[in-house]
């Protein structure tokens, strides 16, 4: 394309919050919005892109003209660990309070420049709210993009109603183990029959000024100023919800699940652009090839959880006692203390049929044909990517609106079974043999497969359609 025809592409700014489990599907929207025609900048933490250039190479990040990446500080001091998650609340706090003005000066940059477009609109985390502002002054739309499940999303909305209802603030700390969270929560309109413990864990606070409790409440507000919402989801899959959603959001597209969208339109070259922040250990692939269809329990703890070295022993004796071959992506990060070590009895016991590794290219894992079920932590992005390649979950939901997203898929869609936040081994064994061998197991695979073909066949891709030339393109 010749530059004058590439100064008059729309550019999208493309905003992710600096952790892995927003800046996956944030890559995968850009990709999409990319093959529409736009030029696309990304926007990383500092922090972040150094990881990227580590794990996916300069090379592969800096190949593109039309699709560029930039940086702005995190506002956080470098932690000791280079290659571990950095703390969430922390980063909450340290991106709204700093990130606006590194933030404006990068747009100025950017409108400056003789050889980008100048920015025409801006796509921003749902919880990189500040972003609002800029696009404000430049009178460009923002559109918020929420990568939690709307489930998840309208009970972080509805932290008034609880409140007004009286289930929150808990009154002490004992509430979190008195049989308190069991309490039905009825006060939400369209999600019936859930108890406090499967709303959203940063709600269940005793003080309602804690940092995450603010955050919450003052994201969700702001969200309402944004040009539209956009979520990671379809239609089909959390109807009612979505439709409660737009009663109190004037316009909300569900455009996922946008990897399996993304990798149905976007040009081969783009496709070698990765966003993990780990390097992914593709033999596993291998390995699976070697393994029977449906054979193979896949476990893996997304990004962030973190579990102590008791938990991970109760996991690593659930899945030695099953019987069940299994793959267990244990991240660098996952246990907390020194005592990472797997019993060595266990390795032992399992050495012909586990293969455990660091870091893994997750979409192709769960596309497998020899991966039969999920052991996760219930995070949204694990848990589309789950629904969209057919395979049933256990669920061991850690923090934030993960608990929402088991219970969901555990309740509603009939892919899920829960494992206790107190993990023990005998109910791992338990429900690993149910997913893996037993005739709910298969009715659960049955269901998760007929979401697969819901999912191929949703709106999404017509609401990608109108958002891009609607809001985006306006
Ligand atoms: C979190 C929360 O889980 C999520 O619910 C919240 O809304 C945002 O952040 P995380 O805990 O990391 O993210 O989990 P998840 O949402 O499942 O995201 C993890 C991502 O990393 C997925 O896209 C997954 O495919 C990818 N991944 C994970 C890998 O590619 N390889 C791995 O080995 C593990």
């Amino acid at each position: 394309m010749g530059s004058m025809n590439m100064m008059k592409k729309p550019h999208a700014v493309c905003v992710p919050f600096p952790a892995q489990g927003h800046i996956n599907p944030m890559l995968k929207l850009a990709k999409i919005l990319h093959s529409k025609g736009f030029h696309i900048t990304f926007v990383n933490t500092e922090f972040n892109h150094q990881r990227l250039l580590k794990s996916q190479g300069s090379d592969t990040l800096n190949r593109y003209t039309s699709f560029q990446f930039e940086t702005i500080p995190d506002g956080l001091q470098p932690p000791e660990n280079q290659d571990a998650t950095q703390d969430i609340p922390s980063l909450c706090k340290s991106t709204s309070e700093t990130c606006l003005e590194p933030f404006k000066t990068l747009l100025l940059k950017l409108n400056g420049a003789t050889t980008t477009p100048p920015v025409s609109c801006i796509v921003s985390d749902g919880v990189m709210s500040f972003t609002l502002e800029a696009a404000d002054e430049l009178g460009i739309p923002d559109v918020l993009f929420w990568t939690t499940s709307a489930c998840g999303f309208l009970a972080y909305a509805h932290y008034n109603t609880l409140r007004e209802n009286g289930f929150i603030p808990l009154k002490d700390s004992a509430d979190l183990t008195n049989g308190y969270l069991d309490t039905i929560v009825d006060c939400i309109p369209s999600m019936k029959g859930m108890r406090l413990k499967d709303m959203p864990t940063f709600l269940r606070s005793t003080n309602p000024d804690e940092l995450m409790v603010k955050f919450c409440i003052r994201e969700t507000a702001r969200a309402k100023k944004a040009s539209a919402i956009i979520l990671n989801t379809f239609d089909e899959l959390e109807h009612e919800v979505l439709t409660e959603l737009s009663s109190i959001y004037p316009s909300v597209f569900s455009i996922g699940p946008l990897h399996t969208i993304a990798n149905s339109m976007v040009e081969n070259d783009l496709e070698l652009l990765g966003s993990s922040l780990w390097k992914e250990d593709k033999d596993c692939l291998k390995w699976l090839n070697s393994k029977q269809a449906n054979s193979v329990v896949y476990v893996n703890f997304g990004s962030i959880t973190v579990m102590t070295a008791q938990q991970l022993v109760e996991f690593s004796w659930g899945l030695a006692n099953s019987n069940q071959t299994f793959l267990w992506v244990i991240r660098p990060d996952l246990v907390s203390g020194d005592s990472r070590m797997l019993p060595p009895e266990f390795l032992e016991a399992t050495r012909e049929r586990g293969l455990l590794t660091s870091w893994c290219p997750q979409q192709k894992v769960l596309n497998h044909p020899s991966v039969g079920g999920f052991l996760t932590h219930s995070g949204w992005n694990s848990t589309i990517e789950s629904i969209s390649s057919g395979v049933p979950m256990i669920c061991w939901p850690f923090f934030a609106e993960q608990q929402t997203n088991c219970w969901y898929s555990c309740n509603q869609w009939g892919i899920g079974m829960e494992i206790d936040s107190d993990v023990q081994r005998k109910q791992v064994e338990k429900l690993v043999r149910t997913l893996m061998v037993e005739e709910k197991g298969k009715e659960m695979r049955k269901m998760a497969m007929v979401w697969k073909k819901k999912a191929e066949s949703s709106s999404s891709l017509l609401n990608i359609e109108n958002l891009s030339n609607r809001v985006l393109r306006s």
